[in-house]
């Protein structure tokens, strides 16, 4: 097995295996570390490298294309570790005590967008060859929605954080 694949594949792995040991308090991300919940330092750093790098790429891309390659390993995998902190985070509001329970909402519809920019991601950089460009679902209609979702994320993004900030 080439090695992109597979590591992918250990990050997903490894994100499970957290949220795991997060929901069966084996791991707890509810202690301070400085201002900040652990549970709240992954949100930011994951959704703040999200925000930023997404355009960086798009701009950075055309800029230099010599550098193609790397730009896009650091799009996927910093993705990939981005989604991995921000799995953290859902875990760990998922798990509070039922007396300090959050309302669900509009984080939970965010965190379904990170699942979909994570699989039409995956669908695009490693099983682009098996879909094709004939019938119904081509390779450039998994890019569109790919780029599409990240709208989703700007807007609800928003409303989370100032919903947090309360
Ligand atoms: C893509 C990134 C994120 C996802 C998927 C996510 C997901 C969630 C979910 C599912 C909850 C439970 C309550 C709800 O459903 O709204 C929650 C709560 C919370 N999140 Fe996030 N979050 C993300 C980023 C952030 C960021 C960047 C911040 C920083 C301000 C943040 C701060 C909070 C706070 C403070 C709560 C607790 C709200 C309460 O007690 O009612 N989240 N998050
Ligand atoms: C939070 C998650 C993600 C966001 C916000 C995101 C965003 C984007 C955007 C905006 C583009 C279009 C770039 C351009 O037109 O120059 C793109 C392309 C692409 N993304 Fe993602 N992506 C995410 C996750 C992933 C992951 C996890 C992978 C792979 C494992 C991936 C693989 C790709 C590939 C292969 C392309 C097409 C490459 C290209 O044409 O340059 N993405 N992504």
């Amino acid at each position: 097995m080439r090695w992109r694949p597979a590591l992918a594949i250990v990050i997903l792995l490894l994100t499970a295996v957290l949220a795991a040991a997060v929901f069966a308090d084996v791991v707890e991300l509810g202690s301070f570390a400085g201002p900040y919940r652990i549970s709240h330092w992954a949100a930011w750093i994951g959704a703040l490298f999200v925000a930023v790098y997404a355009p960086a790429y798009y701009f950075l891309r055309r800029a230099r294309p010599k550098s193609a390659k790397l730009l896009l390993d650091i799009h996927s995998f910093g993705f990939l570790l981005a989604f991995l902190l921000i799995t953290a985070h859902l875990a760990g509001q998922l798990s509070r005590p039922p007396q300090a329970y959050p309302e669900l909402g509009e984080g939970i519809a965010l965190f379904i967008t990170m699942v979909l920019l994570v699989a039409t991601g995956m669908m695009q950089r490693f099983a682009a060859p098996n879909m094709g460009s004939k019938g119904w679902y081509t390779v450039k209609t998994n890019r569109t929605v790919h780029v599409s979702l990240l709208s989703a994320f700007y807007i609800i993004i928003v409303v989370h954080v100032l919903n947090g900030l309360g």
